[in-house]
């Protein structure tokens, strides 16, 4: 039985922050001690007394003056695109053709979606992201690389192969029947293995055909725990295509709707551009929109308006993505940076408590995992990052006027970034510091 003691400043969300005052909404322990056994969180709470519960020969780890949070969670990213980040000059579809489509083709090649797989999972340790949900390519080799890479450090993921049947290079297309047949492989391979979790991953309504959708929608009828992961209403000229394909359809959630692929466990990316009727009906759903700022500002998809899906009558439950590579950064402190932003365009605010709240117990909730990660309540697994917000010299003078915790906050968030994180467990297993390089 493995035992630490972590001691440091502890703060876990308990709601989400209806403002920069709302104390009740988390939980902050100024000398805080973290009693992990076995991976996961054992004990909470005031240092002493938690160091009296764990008793006198566990080895402590003393992480002061740092905070302590859940590992961060990122709800859309594409581990094939991290060669395409910082590809020039283009809007979402040209950007596809141009640059993504042909890097993806690459993941044909096992070896190449390992080397890859571990790339970008040494990477998101580094910006103290603990959990993706992460789209591989066509290829279920690709499926294969990424679920193992993840089982061999013990990280819960989402994943899945993604289904593309059309508008594609021929060397990135499956059929219906293969996508189906690939993907029901693969969740019995991966679907439960470790912490390994399979989502659908219809590409978007563009890439498949309506016979694909129906797959779709048959694994989403066959497995309906599953998650399923997809885009829309991304891009305008996407946005027409998409109609032009489906001359039936309301709008384009009607097509998601129509298959049997909007439920409580979707997740639409970007979903910037909404009707009323299709903000409804995800609500009515209780999908969640994927907010993406980094990719929409990038590819000039968008802006994504947070405050108005959260406070509408029939209320959206969103998550925060970085959408690598469509997205420029990592890391969920610069993605929020990006985010606060473009609420700010939109004329609004989001206080730093809601920010921190939504990539921790926000994102958990949205992917309904939070029995499993996004606080640091007993029983869940001890999937953590410790944060310096003086972690640079313009930081350390900016922290001399810093008061409170939600300024901290907010300073990590606008100036930070993986050199904020000191430190990232992963299923109570120190993962930063064991990089290589
Ligand atoms: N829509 C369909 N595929 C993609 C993708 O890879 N990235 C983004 N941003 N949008 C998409
Ligand atoms: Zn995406």
């Amino acid at each position: 039985m493995s035992t630490l003691l972590l001691r440091g400043r502890l703060l876990s969300f308990l709601t989400e922050p209806e403002s920069i005052e709302d104390r009740a909404s988390y939980r902050y322990e100024e000398d805080g001690g973290l009693l992990i056994r076995d991976g996961k969180i054992a004990a909470m709470g005031d240092f002493h007394l938690v160091s009296r519960e764990a008793g006198r020969d566990v080895a402590v780890v003393d992480h002061r003056p740092h905070l302590i949070l859940p590992g961060f969670i990122d709800t859309h990213a594409h581990f094939p695109q991290m060669q395409v980040i910082a590809s020039y000059g283009t809007e979402l579809l040209e950007w596809l053709n141009k640059y993504t489509f042909p890097e993806e083709t690459r993941f044909a090649n096992l070896q190449h979606g390992r080397r890859i797989a571990r790339l970008f999972l040494d990477e998101l340790i580094r910006q103290g992201t603990t959990t993706v949900v992460a789209y591989c390519s066509v290829h279920k080799e690709s499926a294969d690389a990424f679920f193992a890479e993840a089982e061999s450090r013990d990280m819960l993921v989402v994943s899945g192969k993604v289904m593309m049947d059309r508008n594609a290079p021929d060397a990135l297309t499956d059929t219906p029947q293969t996508s189906y047949d690939d993907t029901k492989e693969l969740i019995a391979r991966w679907h439960g293995r470790a912490r390994g979790h399979y989502a659908i991953t219809p590409r978007f309504a563009i890439t498949s055909s309506p016979e694909q959708m129906e797959m779709a929608g048959a694994l989403a009828a066959e497995h309906p725990d599953l998650h399923i992961q997809t885009h829309l209403s991304e891009n305008h000229a996407e946005i027409a295509f998409t109609q032009e394909l489906y001359p039936w359809s309301k709008d384009y959630t009607d097509i998601y709707e129509h298959y049997g692929l909007a439920g409580p466990k979707t997740l639409f990316g970007h979903s910037i551009h909404l009707s009323e009727r299709e903000a409804d009906a995800l609500s009515d759903a209780g999908s969640i929109a994927v907010f993406c700022p980094t990719s929409n500002l990038f590819l000039g998809s968008g802006l994504f308006d947070y405050q108005r899906y959260r406070k509408r009558a029939k209320p959206l439950r969103i998550s925060t993505a970085t959408d690598v590579g469509g997205g420029t950064n990592y890391s969920m402190l610069r993605t929020m940076d990006e985010g606060y932003k473009i609420i700010a365009l939109n004329g609004e605010k989001l206080n730093p408590l809601a920010s921190f709240w939504q990539i921790t117990l926000g994102n958990a909730k949205a992917l309904s995992l939070e029995e499993k990660i996004g606080t640091l309540d007993i029983g869940t697994d001890a999937d953590l990052v410790v944060l310096d917000a003086k972690a640079t010299p313009a930081m350390r003078l900016r922290m001399e006027r810093i008061e409170t915790l939600a300024e901290e906050l907010f300073l990590m968030q606008t100036m930070g970034d993986d050199r904020c994180v000191r430190e990232v467990y992963v299923a109570g297993k120190r993962a930063k510091s064991e990089l290589a390089g």
